[in-house]
């Protein structure tokens, strides 16, 4: 994802093309490629060069939409390994979490890398995100993700492969944010490894797990001001006079957990 600065499409940088009937193609220019699909082909050649927001043609005379993508559309986009956070989440996430320029964010797992990329961009080049992935080819998969759609791995960044819990003390993060099926033994950790103060956030799919997570936060007796909730989005269909709610949405996702970390009753000197 291009920095804003730079004003033409380039070699290298991913694209969004779009035709008339809104189906989106998501490519990756290069000199010598070609995009091609039902409606003709477009050389990556007279996309490069090109102005963001440029309309073009294929040499079947369908006309193309080129943009570079937002991270939402890369995102909703991008080959997927593992199941991504949904922009509706990882924005609540990002917020509700607190990650700012500066943040020192552990994540887990890195999965796709969809939220890591979120949490990359709040941190800023001040912060650090640290995300530990437990399956190689989980790992490999993102960080070529990361590579290809940030132009490597930027500095504030550090792709770890192993068990989140073995890297919560060495880390020693402000923020802890978690997609995982298993959170709770997280809470375990954090409840020394967070610095005071800071922020857990987990997100998972169910009830049970949900449960399990804050039976975890009262075992520690380190954790204050729990709170669970959902996102839901829903589009609307805006057509002339039709102007209603989409009939589809997506129904669930997870749910999003949020605590601070706090001092042990009693010993406020304890980090
Ligand atoms: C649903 S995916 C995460 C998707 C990611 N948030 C995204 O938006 O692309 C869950 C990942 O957590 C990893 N995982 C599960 N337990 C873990 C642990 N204890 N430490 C590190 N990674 C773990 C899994 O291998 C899997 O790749």
């Amino acid at each position: 994802l291009a920095p804003e600065s730079a004003e033409r499409l380039g070699a290298g940088e991913p694209v969004i093309l779009t035709d008339d009937r809104g189906h989106q193609f998501l490519i990756h220019l290069t000199e010598t490629g070609t995009f091609q699909f039902d409606r003709g082909t477009l050389p990556h050649a007279e996309v490069i060069g090109s102005p963001d927001g440029s309309v073009l043609a294929t040499d079947k005379g369908a006309r193309l939409v080129a943009l570079r993508p937002r991270l939402v559309d890369y995102v909703l986009k991008m080959r997927r390994g593992p199941q991504v956070v949904y922009p509706k989440d990882a924005a609540a996430i990002v917020m509700y979490a607190d990650i700012r320029p500066g943040s020192v964010v552990l994540e887990a797992g890195t999965g796709s890398a969809a939220l890591t990329m979120s949490l990359i961009r709040a941190a800023g080049p001040a912060g650090r995100v640290v995300s530990v992935e437990r399956r190689d080819d989980h790992a490999e998969h993102a960080r070529r993700t990361i590579e290809r759609a940030l132009h490597g791995v930027p500095d504030n960044v550090q792709l770890r492969v192993g068990d989140v819990v073995d890297l919560v003390e060495e880390i020693q993060p402000d923020r802890i944010v978690l997609d995982l099926p298993e959170p709770w033994h997280v809470v375990r950790v954090a409840a020394t490894g967070l610095v005071t103060g800071g922020v857990f956030c987990a997100f998972v799919p169910t009830v049970p797990q949900v449960q399990q997570l804050y039976d975890a936060f009262e075992e520690t007796d380190a954790f204050f001001g729990a709170e669970t909730f959902e996102v839901l989005q829903r589009t609307w269909n805006i057509k002339g006079r039709s102007v209603r709610p989409d009939h589809n949405m997506v129904g669930h996702t997870g749910f999003i957990t949020i605590a601070r970390r706090i001092t042990p009753v009693g010993d406020p000197n304890l980090r």
